[in-house]
């Protein structure tokens, strides 16, 4: 569980987020650096290239979607796996995303705000957001279990 600083950490940066960009920033990362990942998205059209995922605008929308998601952890601390209930039935059951590929998700996120915040994003920030993107991970293959 979580501590008063912990908590602090993780809604402050969360207020100064920007979802569209990181969201959409992190999920292009994933389908270049994890190229086995584009095979869900073969709905989203062109992803041939590094340059193509990173101006595809299904891939920002939903990056988005998926950040926007993170938020509901982000205001429900104390009850995520409850929160992630219905979306793990979604990528466990009707998807079948390996649960590797939210850890991976996950740990891109961390990049993306290091790299967005710079040294605002401090060892303590990543290890209270690094345990809720584990946290998160967790909940999501909740269906695997
Ligand atoms: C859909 C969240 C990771 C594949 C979604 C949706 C959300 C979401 C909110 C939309 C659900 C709806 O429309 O009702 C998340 C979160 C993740 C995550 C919070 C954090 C780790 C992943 C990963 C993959 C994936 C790692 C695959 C590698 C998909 C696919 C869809 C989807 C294929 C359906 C897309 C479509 O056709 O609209 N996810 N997701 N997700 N997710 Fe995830």
């Amino acid at each position: 569980h979580w501590t008063a600083e912990e908590k602090q950490l993780i809604t402050g940066l969360w207020g100064k987020v920007n979802v569209a960009e990181c969201g959409g920033e992190a999920l292009a990362r994933l389908l270049i650096v994890y190229p086995w990942t584009q095979r869900f998205f073969s709905s989203f059209g062109n992803l041939s290239s590094p340059t193509a995922i990173v101006g595809n605008p299904k891939v920002r929308d939903h990056g988005k979607k998926v950040l926007t998601s993170f938020g509901d952890a982000v205001k429900n601390l104390d009850n995520i796996k409850a929160t992630y209930a219905k979306l793990s039935e979604l990528h466990c059951d009707r998807l079948h995303v390996d649960p590797e590929n939210f850890r991976l998700l996950g740990d891109i996120l961390m990049i993306v705000l290091a790299a967005h915040f710079g040294s605002e994003f401090t060892p303590a920030c990543q290890a209270a957001w690094q345990k809720l993107v584990r946290v998160v991970a967790h909940a999501l293959s909740y269906k695997y279990h």
